[in-house]
Formats: C-alpha cells, sequence, structure tokens
C-alpha cells in the first residue's frame, strides 16, 4: 500500500468517503454474457450461464449461493485468474476477457488482491515477507517493499507482529496478515473467497471490520463471496447466485 493511503488514513479521506457513500459511481466490473463450461468426460457442464453483472466502483459487495452455485468460478475470472468461454469482461477499465497470459499476470499484479478462505501463507516466511511477496513481481528495490509491507501490516493492526510466522499467529491474525498481502500493492479492487470461513465469530467480526475500512476509507471495491449470513450483512449490496445464474 502506498504512501497517499496511509496519508489517506488519517486524513480519513474524507471526500472520498463522502463521495462513496452519496451517488452512486460508475462500474468498475462489467459482466456480459459470460458463460464459463468445464467438460467432464463428454459433457458440458455450464457452471456460469450467461451472466451479466455490474458491479459500482467504491461498493462493498457480497455474493452468497449454494455450495457448487459457480461464486469462485465468477472471483477468479473477475480477478483475472481464469478466462470466461464466452461474453466479456471489463475490470477497472480494461477488457480482461481479450487478454494474453502475460498482461494478465502484470494486470492482475497491479488492480486486484486476493483474499483466501484459508489464508494462503506460506509457513516458511515471517508475515512481513509474506506480505512483501506480491512486490517481488514489481521493480521496487528491497527497502521500499519492506518498507511498503510494514504499512500494510500497519493498517491490518499486525505491526507488532511482523516477524512472527503463521504458525506463531491465532487465525484471525493470520486472515489479517493476507489481507495485508492482498492491499500491499495498493489495488483497487479486493476480492475475498469466503474470508471468515476459517474464523470464530470475533476473528470474523475484525476481519469484517477491516474490510469495511478498506472499502469507507481507502475507497477500495470489494466483492465478498460468503456463507456467513452476518458477513453479508456488513456489505452495502447482497447478491444471490444459483445454478450460474444471478437471482
Ligand atoms: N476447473 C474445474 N474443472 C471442472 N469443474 C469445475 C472446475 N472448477 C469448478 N468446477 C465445477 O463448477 C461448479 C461450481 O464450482 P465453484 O467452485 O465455482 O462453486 P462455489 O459456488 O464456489 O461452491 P462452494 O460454496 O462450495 O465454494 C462445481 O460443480 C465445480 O465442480
Ligand atoms: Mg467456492
Amino acid at each position: 500500500m502506498s504512501e497517499e493511503a496511509t496519508s489517506a488514513e488519517t486524513s480519513k479521506a474524507s471526500a472520498k468517503a463522502s463521495d462513496t457513500t452519496t451517488a452512486k459511481r460508475s462500474p468498475i466490473i462489467v459482466c456480459r454474457k459470460i458463460v464459463r463450461s468445464f467438460w467432464r468426460a463428454k459433457e458440458r457442464l455450464d457452471v456460469l450461464d450467461e451472466l451479466d453483472l455490474e458491479i459500482a466502483e467504491g461498493s462493498f459487495e457480497a455474493l452468497m449461493g449454494p455450495s457448487g452455485s459457480g461464486k469462485t468460478t465468477l472471483l477468479n475470472l473477475i480477478a483475472g485468474l481464469d478466462r470466461p468461454t464466452s461474453g466479456t469482461l471489463t475490470v477497472a477499465g480494461t477488457e480482461v476477457s481479450a487478454m494474453g497470459d502475460a498482461a494478465l499476470a502484470r494486470w492482475r499484479s497491479q488492480t486486484i488482491g486476493f483474499v483466501f478462505q484459508h489464508f494462503n501463507l506460506i509457513p516458511v516466511l515471517t508475515a512481513l515477507e509474506n506480505v512483501e511477496l506480491p512486490l517481488l513481481l514489481t521493480s521496487l528495490g528491497s527497502s521500499e517493499r519492506k518498507k511498503r509491507a510494514q504499512i500494510a501490516l500497519r493498517v491490518v493492526g499486525l505491526e507488532d507482529r511482523m516477524h512472527h510466522r503463521p504458525q506463531q499467529l491465532s487465525g484471525g491474525q493470520e486472515q489479517r496478515v493476507g489481507i495485508a498481502r492482498a492491499i500491499v500493492h495498493d489495488p483497487k479492487i479486493i476480492v475475498a473467497d469466503e474470508p471468515t470461513g476459517e474464523l470464530d465469530r470475533k476473528s470474523a467480526d475484525e476481519v469484517l471490520h477491516l474490510l469495511e475500512r478498506l472499502n469507507k476509507e481507502f475507497d477500495k471495491t470489494i466483492l465478498m463471496v460468503t456463507h456467513d449470513p452476518a458477513a453479508a450483512e456488513r456489505a452495502t449490496v447482497l447478491r444471490k447466485l444459483d445454478k450460474g445464474k444471478l437471482l
């Protein structure tokens, strides 16, 4: 996360915050007739079925739906980890469905922060080293990378745990490191796939509060998949997916 973002933290980014609470802003994610099919033996499975979706910049949206309904499949497409079988997908002004692998990887490393249900931290690395990892894909030097990783850990309230390894942290702390890693490159969009799925109520609430802050104070657009009604309640928009269609 950049120093500008840190100063935004202290100033509370008042202008931006009022933007997000007053007027509806233009869409930052636009899905048009998105199909994602998988083949099993000779059978084609249309996991997403001509899905249309617009998500406004600066919103905090929750996506719910039964297991197997296509939530992770949709998140992976929006995050540029996968490509649709057909349809167009425009994210932060870029048509990601038309990009080649290298360009897509570069775009993803600048635009998207991904938060995983199982944290996906590397056990032999400290919190600081885990958070620094996405910056290894950039041209930043070592001291700048460390500085930004420290800033991100400060934002999630874990500056005092930065030399701990994942096994020396609680589940809630591990997920906050996961969130620091997702924001260290200051992405516009955070996608979170069941970010509280592994956590007890108190840790889950801390993580949700942090996501709310990232949305309100840092103007991150957030799309969160969840099975937890209490988590969904924290979002400003709730969408439901069933059998590859939005209800
Ligand atoms: N790479 C793949 N190859 C084949 N089938 C897949 C693949 N990825 C997902 N699927 C299938 O697509 C369907 C939707 O999967 P997805 O992971 O998107 O569901 P989900 O809504 O995230 O479910 P959950 O709540 O259990 O995480 C499932 O039937 C799954 O088996
Ligand atoms: Mg899933």
